[in-house]
């Protein structure tokens, strides 16, 4: 599997949000990841469909889009118009999850389920086939900056053996939330090869470096 690396924008000095995405492009980022949030499946809000729109504007990688929202189908059509690439729901979203993946599909962007930490994992394995990633969240959504949970390692590692079972071999699995060189390679030698970094990375005065330093970390690992 290639492994990317994904700066989430949720980091980023947002009095510059066009600059910083542009940072992250120059400084090698595979992807760039954006949150949004609704104040409602998370305690927090952030970003709508229009910071998506101005990212697509502003660089040419790939536009990961993380929806922490409790109803996320009624706004699935504003994020793929804005530019999304990827849209990732959650499994604990209020809403017919396998339907909304396949309509993610349908609208030609990559559909992706995310699991929170305390959410068992053989509660996607029923759309396993749908998806064309797995977000395995690594903190509580809702806010950067928290430390890494290593309770998710054995999780990713569960999900990796089921999905060989079902014949999902390419399926990305992601990894987010305290992700830095070190709880980056452990996820990566468990099987997760998108690692999204906000704080490790925005923070970096070289982020280019830091992007390095990760890489280095995850091919001494895996
Ligand atoms: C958390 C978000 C993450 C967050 C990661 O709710 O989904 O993408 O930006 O931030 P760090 O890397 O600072 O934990
Ligand atoms: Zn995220």
């Amino acid at each position: 599997m290639p492994y990317q690396i994904l700066p989430s924008l949720l980091a980023a000095d947002i009095g510059r949000l066009a600059d910083e995405a542009k940072r992250a492009e120059d400084a090698g980022a595979d992807q760039l990841h954006l949150d949004i949030m609704d104040g409602h499946f998370v305690p927090n809000l952030s970003f709508g469909p229009a910071v998506v729109e101005m990212a697509k504007k502003r660089v040419n990688i790939p536009l990961s889009v993380h929806l922490m929202m409790t109803r996320p189908g009624q706004y699935v059509s504003s994020f793929v118009d804005a530019g999304a690439d990827s849209l990732l729901i959650h499994v604990e979203a209020e809403c017919d999850v396998s339907e909304e993946l396949d309509r993610i599909g349908e609208y030609g962007v990559r559909p992706g389920i995310t699991i929170n930490p305390d959410t068992p994992v053989r509660m996607i394995f029923p759309v396993l086939k749908k998806v064309d990633e797995i977000l395995c969240m690594c903190v509580f959504p809702g806010y950067g900056g928290q430390s890494f949970i290593p309770d998710v390692l054995p999780k990713i590692r569960d999900l990796r053996q089921e999905l060989e079972r079902q014949g999902c071999k390419k399926t990305d699995i992601m990894v987010d939330g305290g992700i830095n060189d070190e709880t980056g390679a452990r996820c990566a030698e468990a099987g997760a090869n998108l690692l999204v970094a906000g704080t490790w990375l925005f923070a970096a005065d070289d982020m280019a470096a830091q992007i390095k330093r990760m890489r280095d970390a995850v091919r001494t690992a895996t």
